[in-house]
């Protein structure tokens, strides 16, 4: 079978990231400098699978487009869909029916990371040829995914964030598709959470006999909608990351592996990696942590990070603190003035998150 399609899910309103995603796509969220939607573009690339759609959001659409372009900076040519409103996966696959044209597909949800890619998996379904192929791995809190119930390899049925899992194997995010999924997708009533579920869309294919194949995802698989996630998948990223120093480094210690960009300026400081600091970024009289990644022009001085994501433009000056599992958005300044009284001035929008510990 040749001439599989892609379809990227970078629409979805990013709730549980909040109040990042209330001026960004979640999906272009940098983990280790590099927003997670491009991490999955690469991996379809590589799989072989360069016609893309990528489905957007009305908010976020022109941010997305913008980040992505037409795709020739990956290999890929790609075409945006933009879906009105957040109403579930099975949904988005029904608004990019004229992309699809009735080819098979792999979709892939733009906030999903894995890092072995899926070029094994498409593989085998260009061999096979199934109804669908899911992804599976064993996950510790099976009532925040769709579960499949497996008998001896066979998927016999799929639930959506059950409140009482069938197993503890949920589903990844990306699927590869024949056109029947189309069908089973019109057939398909809001779930509770109102959103037209993929998953039911495919235990319809099952009930219909249609054949539905499964697969364990081999290396790692990280879901960035929240916070803890984010951090964690930064962390397994800067993990595999190699030393590069393009950057100045001046009466400075560099530990671990780091990847300074070209640019940037490291002086009187520590960076104690895996960690990476973005171009034109600033470091001076900073420490900066394991599992950090400094975004491009982030400006550190006089402070402390570990464990972080720092988002691009960023100043966090005078702390006299350390700052460690958090996540900074685009031109956050963070500071602390010797000015008396010893209080506290914020300027923090909606939904913003602070522990003062
Ligand atoms: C979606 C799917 C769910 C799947 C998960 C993987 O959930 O509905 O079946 O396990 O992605 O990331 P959502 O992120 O929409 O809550």
């Amino acid at each position: 079978m040749t001439g599989i399609k892609g379809l990227i899910l970078s629409g979805g309103s990013g709730t549980r990231l909040r109040p990042i995603t209330h001026t960004y796509a979640k999906q272009l969220v940098p983990v280790a400098n590099k927003p997670v939607l491009f991490y999955g573009i690469e991996a379809l690339v590589e799989a072989g699978v360069e016609e893309i759609g990528i489905i957007i959001a009305p908010q976020t659409g022109d941010e997305v487009r913008e980040a992505v372009g037409d795709g020739s900076a990956f290999g890929a040519r790609v075409t945006y869909i933009e879906q009105d409103r957040p109403a579930g996966l099975a949904h988005a696959v029904l608004t990019a029916e004229k992309f699809l044209a009735g080819s098979s597909f792999v979709m892939y949800l733009g906030d999903n990371l894995l890092r072995d890619g899926v070029p094994g998996l498409v593989e085998r379904f260009r061999e096979e040829s199934p109804d669908a192929m899911i992804l599976l791995t064993q996950v510790e809190d099976p009532s925040a995914f769709g579960v499949a119930e497996l008998d001896e390899g066979r998927v016999i049925r799929l639930v959506e964030k059950p409140e009482d899992p069938p197993s503890d194997m949920a589903l990844v995010g990306v699927y590869l598709f024949s056109p029947a999924i189309l069908d089973a997708a019109r057939k398909l009533e809001p779930s509770d959470r109102g959103e037209l579920e993929i998953t039911e869309a495919i235990q319809g294919l099952i009930d219909e006999g249609r054949e539905v194949r499964s697969e364990v995802v081999s290396g790692w698989w990280k879901d960035t909608g929240q916070l803890a996630d984010m951090l964690e998948a930064n962390r397994l990223v800067l993990d595999d990351i190699v030393t590069r120093l393009d950057g100045e480094v001046e009466d400075s210690r560099v530990e671990g592996r780091v990847i300074i960009e070209e640019g940037a300026t490291l002086r009187n400081s520590l960076v104690r990696g895996p960690a990476v600091i973005g171009q034109g970024a600033v470091v001076d009289g900073a420490y900066i942590g394991p599992y950090t990644s400094i975004g491009d022009g982030v400006r550190v001085l006089n402070s402390e990070i570990e464990h972080s994501i720092v988002l691009s433009g960023s100043s966090v000056e005078n702390l006299g603190a350390r700052i460690e599992a958090s996540l900074l958005g685009r031109d956050v300044k963070l500071t602390r003035s010797d000015s008396l009284p010893k209080t506290m001035r914020l300027l923090v929008g909606d939904r913003s998150e602070i522990e003062i510990v």
